[in-house]
């Protein structure tokens, strides 16, 4: 009889689970949230969400995932609607699909920048861009918002869709046969990656003795000097708070959907943690010690400063770039950082279709190669407003709702429904059952107590700091307006279709899964 697809060993599990987690976050992200919200005072509050918030909602997660997994659930609509017999959970659980299927559809066309400048690094498209302002031309004329080298988006567009290509085709190998073997390459390659790169930041040390402030040691010293006087400030918090949730990728709906191909007594305590270790040492040792220290060596720590104020993509797109122009063997440290930025950015993206894939198998009975194709067909659509309206605040639209406020949303949810609703005991003994260590107690209250009323307070504080002005556009661009309301639409559509398919799913058979046998049987 056909099973339900497993994880082949816990190794593969483990690279999957990390390559999930690691990301765009840890690289481009993380260095720059660090050095705009107070350089190592930043730590505390990062620390403190990831200890009270990541960890407990990552536990939770799994055992959502793997209990699901149990009545043939691989998405959040299912999963939820085993933890309780209230009709409205599992239209909460699409908000989960919404969210991993939104992130994928701007995430792919970021990831596919990587790999365009890791073919250019190559060939050497970008070598005569040495300046700042030069290479942001070239950027932006690769993205089709700004004049430069490029006069049309078609390289953009190659790239787009050889990584749609790349993406689709390790879904459509399956779970074991696909994201797990793909992980297991990737995932050490992209930590070798970056170890190479820190090494040589290292040896990079002040590469012009006149300038003893142009150092990669005040770089380093920057991101991680504490300044105690922004830990007061809310904003800081949060900020810790979302890069918490974005580089592990809670609230997502993937860590669950990946969880449910494990058996029922595999250990989740110790192979989270290993997970969340993975992450936040590509993280915290890595992320902090590439860019940050690479663009201080050149530009000096004032410039920097500027730089990250930019966002992640002046630091880790621009002034990478321009920096690679500059040294010896720049061309192969260049591949190597983009590249690195490309798996990845691949072995993420991969998690964010699984729950709409799984959700199609298992509820409208698609075989593992329809699913794929319906999933990619949907998110090549979607990526196309993106690639087109880069520059009218498409993307920034839906990384805000979906891939920020949303995770809270999510998580706040799953968290009373796990601990409150389910019932603690209950979930306690899930966390635990098979498990190869012993969690300290203390994390079933905090699971209990702490989390939520944590996420509450986020919550609270960022609807009234973020979410009603962005809601408002108070900040936008009145040529922008009516692209953000697209992006809203769009969500909303995607939503909507999600609650219907539920609600249709339901209807038809109480949302109880088809089988592998019957999938792989047809009709
Ligand atoms: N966790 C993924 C990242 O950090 C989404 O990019």
């Amino acid at each position: 009889m056909a099973e339900r697809e497993h994880w082949n060993s816990r190794l593969g599990l483990i690279f999957a689970m990390a390559g999930n987690a690691v990301g765009l976050g840890n690289f481009l992200r993380f260095p720059v949230q660090a050095a705009q919200n107070g350089g190592g005072a930043f730590m505390i509050p990062y620390f403190t969400a990831f200890i009270l918030l990541a960890i407990p909602l990552m536990w939770v997660e799994w055992s959502i995932g793997r209990r699901g997994g149990q009545y043939g659930h691989g998405s959040l609509p299912g999963m939820f609607d085993t933890l309780t017999k209230n009709k409205v959970a599992k239209y909460f659980g699409a908000i989960g699909i919404l969210i991993s299927t939104l992130v994928m559809i701007y995430y792919v066309y970021i990831i596919s920048w990587t790999l365009g400048f890791s073919f250019f690094s190559l060939i050497g498209t970008f070598n005569d861009f040495h300046t700042l302002d030069s290479m942001k031309t070239f950027l932006y004329s690769y993205q089709g918002i700004g004049e430069g080298y490029f006069d049309s988006q078609w390289p953009a567009y190659i790239f787009l869709l050889i990584t749609l290509a790349v993406n689709f085709y390790i879904l459509s190998k399956g779970i074991s046969g696909g994201i797990e073997k793909f992980a297991t390459i990737a995932v050490p390659l992209l930590i070798g990656f970056g170890i190479v790169l820190v090494v040589w930041v290292f040896f990079l040390g002040t590469p012009n003795p006149e300038l003893p402030d142009f150092s990669a040691f005040v770089g380093i010293n920057y991101i991680w000097e504490p300044n105690f006087e922004l830990l007061g400030n809310s904003k800081i918090w949060l900020a810790a708070a979302g890069q918490v949730f974005f580089t592990l990728s809670v609230g997502m709906g993937t860590l669950q959907a990946y969880a449910s191909y494990l058996d029922k007594d595999d250990d989740i305590a110790l192979s989270g943690l290993a997970t969340a270790g993975i992450n936040e040492f590509s993280e915290v040792v890595l992320g902090s010690m590439i860019a940050i220290p690479i663009a201080t060596a050149f530009f000096g720590l004032a410039m920097t400063q500027t730089i990250a104020e930019g966002g992640a993509f002046d630091l880790g797109i621009i002034a990478m770039a321009s920096v690679f122009t500059e040294i010896p063997f720049g061309n192969v440290l260049s591949f190597i950082w983009f590249f690195l930025l490309f798996i990845a950015g691949v072995t993420s993206s991969v998690a964010m279709a699984q729950p709409l894939i799984s959700f199609l198998q298992e509820q409208f009975r698609f075989d593992l190669k329809k699913a794929t194709v319906a999933v990619g067909i949907l998110i090549f659509i979607g990526v196309h407003f993106v690639f087109l309206y880069l520059d009218h605040g498409f993307l920034e639209e839906m990384d805000y709702w979906a891939g920020t406020f949303g995770l809270v949303i999510i998580s706040l949810f799953e968290v009373i429904l796990f601990a409150w609703i389910f019932g603690m005991d209950k979930g306690w003994e899930e966390i635990n059952r098979g498990s190869d260590i012993k969690i300290p107690k203390i994390f079933y209250y905090i699971i209990k107590y702490v989390t939520p009323t944590y996420l509450i307070f986020i919550l609270i504080f960022w609807t009234y700091q973020d979410a009603i002005p962005t809601l408002l556009m108070e900040n936008a661009k009145d040529a922008d307006i009516a692209y953000r309301w697209g992006a809203r639409a769009f969500m909303t559509a995607i939503f909507m279709s999600l609650c219907g398919m539920i609600w249709l799913a339901w209807k038809r058979n109480n949302g109880k899964p088809y089988t592998q046998e019957e999938i792989e049987g047809g009709k």
